[in-house]
């Protein structure tokens, strides 16, 4: 909670849990309970909030639902264009005034990722966010953040706060490399009904480990414009824009922000990153998909122990997967 509210964001109350979509369904649930009875979320085009029947229900992924129902009512925007930011943001400012005015006061919450995470590792920014979340607050929509992918991965702990976006944070969820999941959330949003609890939120090694991660990563100079993160992840990116300039057919990008990195493999289509990340796992470097046209692959180098090494030794292992990928 120090490290949320260290540069202004009104985030004193945490709940832990187990996962990062157990985090988020908890955020929706204090977004519900405050703005009862509004029954309606926004969130972007390609999101990812996790696989509950909730979260899923957010999640814009037809195949992450088949078979279930849909449990929540979603308004898509677009999100950021990086090829083209100021027609994307008017775009994203146009419709939410659309739908504000379409469903007035039925809109619990905006929930985003500050960095798009398996959309596609699209980076938002403060003029595009500050954009929507003035008018979100004009309408007094709550805007969560799920950090899930992003929390320690830019210049500073939070998407947020690398995104100078503290005083939007209204709800916040953090997970994957604290170990221990969790929704962070301010005074004003605390229920005021029994709606939060669970057995387990988390087992004392998964919070002994995620204390001891915010420890070694203040302690390694993970964070700030000249941090670790930056640092390495701009490393990271100028290899692979070396190696696109030597296989321009078979690698497009770099993209993404901090220790968040991906690039777009051959075509775009999902069957060719497919088929160069089994090349890839077959020589030994792990990459995960990300994205629908372009499907992209993705790399989430962990902070405090990636080496410029560790990427030097990647960046040759994805060399001789493309050479293999351009002659099949
Ligand atoms: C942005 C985001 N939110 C939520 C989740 C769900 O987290 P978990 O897999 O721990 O339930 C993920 C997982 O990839 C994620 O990237």
């Amino acid at each position: 909670m120090e490290l949320a509210a260290q540069s202004g964001a009104k985030l004193d109350h945490c709940l832990l849990s187990t996962s990062g979509a157990m985090a988020n369904e908890n955020a929706l649930k204090i977004a519900f309970h405050h703005k009862a009875p509004a029954d309606r979320i926004i969130a972007f085009d390609n999101a990812f909030a996790g696989r509950t029947l909730a979260t899923a229900s957010l999640t814009d992924k037809a195949a992450y639902r088949s078979g279930l129902p849909v449990t929540i009512n979603v308004d898509y925007l677009p999100f950021r264009d990086s090829a083209n930011p100021e027609r994307s943001q008017r775009w994203a400012v146009d419709e939410l005034h659309r739908l504000i005015k379409r469903f007035p006061g039925k809109h619990a919450a905006f929930w985003a990722e500050p960095i798009a995470g398996e959309g596609g590792y699209y980076e938002g920014s403060t003029e595009f966010f500050t954009a929507l979340c003035e008018p979100l607050r004009e309408a007094g929509i709550p805007i969560i953040f799920d950090e899930v992918q992003s929390f320690s991965r830019t210049s500073r702990p939070f998407a947020f706060q690398h995104l100078g976006l503290d005083q939007f944070a209204d709800i916040v969820t953090v997970g994957k490399i604290t170990q221990v999941c969790a929704t962070l959330y301010g005074e004003a949003f605390n229920p005021t009904g029994p709606i939060l609890s669970q057995t387990f939120t988390g087992s004392s090694a998964s919070i002994t480990t995620g204390l001891s991660m915010l420890e070694q990563m203040e302690a390694n100079q993970c964070f700030g414009e000249t941090g670790k993160n930056v640092e390495l992840g701009n490393y990271f990116r100028q290899a692979l824009e070396h190696l696109s300039s030597k296989y321009p057919q078979e690698i497009r990008g770099p993209f993404g922000c901090g220790m968040m990195v991906a690039f777009t493999p051959g075509d775009g289509s999902f069957e060719q990153a497919k088929a160069l990340m089994t090349i890839m796992y077959e020589k030994g470097i792990l990459g995960f998909v990300c994205g629908a046209n372009p499907t992209r692959i993705r790399f989430l180098p962990p902070p405090v122990v990636t080496t410029r090494e560790h990427i030097d030794l990647a960046i040759q292992l994805l060399d001789q997967s493309l050479q293999q990928f351009s002659e099949a």
